[in-house]
């Protein structure tokens, strides 16, 4: 039974309120949307929309609502839990109060998988962009430098220097202290907001009607095929619940963040494919990394494209720091609980961030981002999110019935059927993605109950190991 053990959520609570405990609090409602927006719009939207209406035409724009929804259904279940615990450690430390020890596990490995993978996955498709853009101010790097191994075909490619220094460079930023952190990333936001909304007042005037005829030509199995790969553009916003021990009144504030965030970047990405598909007929972005600067060069607007090209390496620079950010905070709340060492829970005493455990993620995930080609991670992180996401459903039905008093400063609306329909679109989407990713996915899973029993079950907090050890 020892397996399922679980947190009270009741010292949890008290944990969290307790003055002076664990992170500074020093977020808002409005720095809450702009982590979420910080996570969200980046690689998905920059450059998975090329391969995106490829796969199901202009009907992209479908495929988004689809991949939207079953994020909006996730997004409610999420902001129930993140109003009741606002506690470190996102979905991993509600499910130790509801689930027990042994699901939180490999739902924080699962999380890893997650933020861990795709920091460095957008910072590939950021040096990506950043290389272009020196190569247009007449710059090139040597190209053992360019990609990681095997990356590009024909080309004797080692490291991948640029993604691997803009995740080091993030990382000493998150390492100093998150209101520094916050200031550079709303600024950000707004840059990356800015050009997104230039792309959809300039783009509209060159939108070609006829180009949208076909409008779904590869059908339902396109569109939800293609829903299956942009789901990974809405990915990040269950990173603003990460953030709920440094929020200052999370009762209202995270489900604000979670829900307007989600919101915001629905209703941008609609507008943007469409926009997209309209300028360009969907069969020409075969091979394209930057569909949309190349919508605007077809268009003869080359000045804007540039402009875009600028705000997409901004965009992924946030969401980079944004995902980074989440990591660092799950790796910590499982430290605080014994299952990780407990030294990657200690706090900087100055900058009152956890250094070491943001300097080893930086470091692991800045070297993967060197060293491993972006298309072997996009699709594991898609995985890893959508079964975080099922089990959040499954974890509010299950706190709705064990625990019906608790206070819940928001309340998921139709329970049961919207965790219901959470598992079921998210289950859906997950059946369109290759069985190498499942294989992958499984592989991970196991590891991690390997660690689990051979090393955290022991040292948990919960479970009396580690007593007498020092630091929370
Ligand atoms: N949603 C994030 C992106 O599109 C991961 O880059």
């Amino acid at each position: 039974m020892s397996l399922f053990r679980t947190k009270n959520l009741d010292d949890l609570l008290a944990q969290a309120r307790a003055p002076g405990h664990g992170l500074k609090k020093v977020l808002g409602p409005l720095d809450l949307v702009l982590i979420g927006i910080g996570a969200i719009v980046g690689t998905g939207i920059f450059v998975l929309t090329g391969t995106g209406a490829l796969t199901a035409g202009p009907a992209l724009t479908v495929s988004f609502v689809i991949a939207a929804l079953a994020c909006a259904f996730a997004a409610l279940c999420y902001a129930e839990f993140a109003s009741s615990v606002p506690v470190a450690g996102s979905v991993y430390t509600y499910s130790y109060a509801t689930l027990g020890e042994l699901v939180a596990w490999i739902i924080g490995w699962d999380l890893m998988l997650e933020y861990g993978l795709a920091v460095s996955a957008v910072a590939v498709g950021w040096s990506g962009y950043f290389q272009s853009l020196l190569s247009g101010l007449g710059v090139s790097l040597p190209v053992a430098l360019t990609a990681a191994p095997g990356a590009v075909p024909g080309a004797q490619t080692w490291f991948n220097l640029p993604a691997f220094a803009i995740v080091l460079a993030l990382t000493g930023m998150l390492s100093l202290g998150m209101r520094e952190s916050s200031r550079l990333n709303n600024v950000m936001v707004a840059v990356k907001i800015g050009v997104v909304l230039l792309f959809i007042v300039v783009g509209a005037r060159h939108v070609r009607p006829e180009n949208w005829q076909p409008f779904a030509p590869f059908g339902v199995n396109g569109v939800l095929s293609a829903a299956a790969l942009v789901f990974f553009a809405f990915i990040g916003f269950d990173a603003v619940s990460s953030a709920a021990e440094e929020v200052k009144r999370p009762e209202r504030d995270l489900p604000i963040g979670i829900i307007g965030s989600l919101a915001v970047c629905a209703a941008l990405y609609v507008v943007v494919s469409l926009i997209m598909t309209g300028i360009v007929p969907y069969r020409e972005f075969l091979g394209v990394d930057h569909p949309v600067s190349l919508a605007l060069q077809r268009a003869d607007e080359t000045w804007f494209a540039g402009f875009v090209d600028l705000g997409a390496i901004v965009g992924m620079t946030t969401v980079i720091l944004v995902m980074a950010y989440g990591q660092t905070r799950i790796i910590f709340a499982m430290s605080r609980d014994g299952l990780l060492p407990r030294r990657l829970s200690a706090l900087h005493p100055r900058h009152g961030t956890p250094f070491l455990a943001t300097w080893l993620v930086g470091g692991v995930f800045g070297l993967i981002a060197a060293l491993v080609p972006l298309s072997v991670l996009a699709e594991l992180i898609n995985i890893g999110t959508l079964a975080a996401f099922c089990l959040i459903a499954v974890a509010v039905l299950v706190l709705r019935k064990t625990r019906p008093d608790l206070p819940r400063a928001f309340r998921c609306p139709g329970v049961p059927v919207v965790p219901l329909l959470a598992i079921a679109l998210c289950v859906t989407l997950m059946t369109f993605l290759q069985p190498t990713t499942w294989i992958a996915f499984g592989v991970w899973v196991a590891l991690g109950l390997v660690v689990y029993f051979g090393y955290a079950r022991r040292r948990s907090l919960l479970g009396g190991g580690g007593r007498g050890a020092s630091g929370r």
